[in-house]
């Protein structure tokens, strides 16, 4: 294990306050089994998963290597090599507006015991988790969330929001484009490398996507292990006219099982990187035989798919939920990567009880879309909190918002224009 991620040690700040609470926070060597699978069935009791089998363990253990993997133990507890605390992380990249990227350090498998719970582990946690992202030179850090509730204190922002949909498939009514591209059954086995791909090109595209690790890419084509679907997935894959691979969808179909023409269909994944494809995969599931209900997750707030049906009212939006919170920790690096669709100069004075993103900068975007960001002892236009600034880093449509909430002071309309982009940002996967 040579990457400086993996190797860097452990935070002195956070393992000196849990040291004081009686518990010490440890790299977990990801090559010692025993310990990999104590701190892996610690994170799964952590979210009230069930404990993975031996052959689950062996598929993560493999999986979640690359990740930098921490612990924190009670060496006065009967059982001390199980965890109390746990949370992994790495270097990915990040969609910004433009579309750009920025390196971003993701953190995940965030759990606490809940025999140790509210006693600080968190709180020693996460800031350690960000002065790590600051030693690697990352300007940002993103996770997804269990709770909105946990990650503000931290100075996290929601910063892309996401949709759950669900279709009545017989009533909606496909009026959409007709596409030339060719639809086919695959396995995940024959179709993986492609399918890495077409995520990866998708999710460049997008700002608020991420670029993911093997696991989480095959993640949506074939159930990790243990997972109680496993033989119920379905891949198919679009073609585009000149036979280059565009999209697939993934999905599961359960049965009704007093009306056979009834079932319902869940869609896994459904991935395009061109507008035939979103459309010729969307139709496809719709229309499927046998098939009442279509259901879909993590799908993006300005989803097309209100514009390719009939009837609007059939195809319902049952959640919007903020789904990526970014934290911001290099105020000029983080929105010197991204594009801005208005040229425009703003003082923002960001906040940051942290410290990490704290002062003020100007931030001048020519029309090229390229801004220059420079510390400034300028009157500030808006001054706002680094959560704030993180909601509206990606393109929401938050300004509004935040401004009415008293969360933000200041011209909240010029910040609105200088950050919103015409197409808000999504994530379309967890992590
Ligand atoms: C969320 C979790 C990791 C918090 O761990 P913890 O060690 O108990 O948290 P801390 O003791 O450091 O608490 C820090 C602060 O956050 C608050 N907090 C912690 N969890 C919270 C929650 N779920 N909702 C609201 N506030 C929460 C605490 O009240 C405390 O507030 P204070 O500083 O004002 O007193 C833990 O509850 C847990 O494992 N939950 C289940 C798994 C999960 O949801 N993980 C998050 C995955 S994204």
């Amino acid at each position: 294990m040579t990457e400086p991620y993996l190797s860097l040690p452990i935070d002195d700040q956070a393992a000196a306050s849990l040291r004081d609470s009686g518990l010490r926070l440890a790299l977990v060597d990801t090559a010692d089994d025993d310990a990999f699978d104590a701190w892996l069935s610690a994170d799964a009791r952590g979210f009230h998963s069930k404990q993975p089998s031996p052959a689950a363990l062996a598929q993560q253990r493999e999986l979640l290597r690359h990740r930098r993997t921490t612990g924190v133990y009670d060496d006065n507890i009967p059982v001390p090599h199980s965890p109390v605390g746990t949370v992994n992380s790495w270097p990915a990249p990040l969609t910004v507006p433009g579309p750009g990227q920025v390196d971003s350090w993701l953190i995940s498998s965030v759990t606490v015991a809940p025999t140790h719970r509210r006693r600080g582990i968190a709180t020693a946690m996460l800031p350690a988790e960000l002065r790590t992202a600051v030693a690697l030179g990352l300007p940002v850090a993103a996770l997804t969330v269990s709770e909105s509730t946990i990650y503000g204190r931290w100075g996290f922002g929601p910063s892309a929001f996401s949709t759950a949909w669900t279709i009545d498939a017989r009533r909606a009514g496909w009026i959409g484009p007709a596409t030339r591209g060719r639809l086919s059954f695959t396995t995940a086995p024959e179709f993986i490398e492609t399918g890495r791909a077409l995520l990866a090109r998708q999710n460049a595209a997008h700002a608020g996507e991420v670029g993911l690790s093997e696991y989480l890419a095959d993640r949506t084509m074939t159930p990790l292990e243990g997972a109680p679907d496993a033989s119920t997935y379905r891949i198919v894959r679009y073609d585009g006219p000149d036979g280059d691979p565009e999209g697939f969808v993934t999905y599961t179909i359960t049965e009704d099982d007093s009306d056979f023409t009834n079932a319902t269909l869940d869609v896994v994944a459904l991935v395009a990187t061109t507008d035939a494809a979103n459309a010729a995969l969307w139709r496809y599931v719709i229309e499927m035989d046998l098939v009442s209900t279509v259901r879909a997750h993590t799908r993006a707030v300005d989803e097309p798919l209100p514009w390719l049906v009939r009837d609007i009212r059939r195809a319902k939006v049952t959640k919007v939920q903020d789904h990526l919170w970014t934290r911001i920790l290099d105020v000029p690096a983080a929105l010197e990567a991204r594009r801005y669709e208005n040229a425009g100069t703003l003082v923002l004075e960001v906040d940051d009880p942290l410290g990490f993103a704290d002062g003020r900068f100007r931030v001048a975007a020519g029309s090229d879309g390229v801004a220059s960001v420079t510390e400034t002892t300028d009157a500030p236009d808006v001054s706002l909190p680094v959560g704030a600034l993180a909601s509206v880093y990606l393109g929401a449509p938050a300004a509004a918002g935040l401004a009415a909430a008293g969360r933000i002071d200041g011209d909240a309309v010029a910040l609105d224009r200088l950050f919103r982009t015409a197409v808000p940002p999504r994530l379309s996967s967890w992590f």
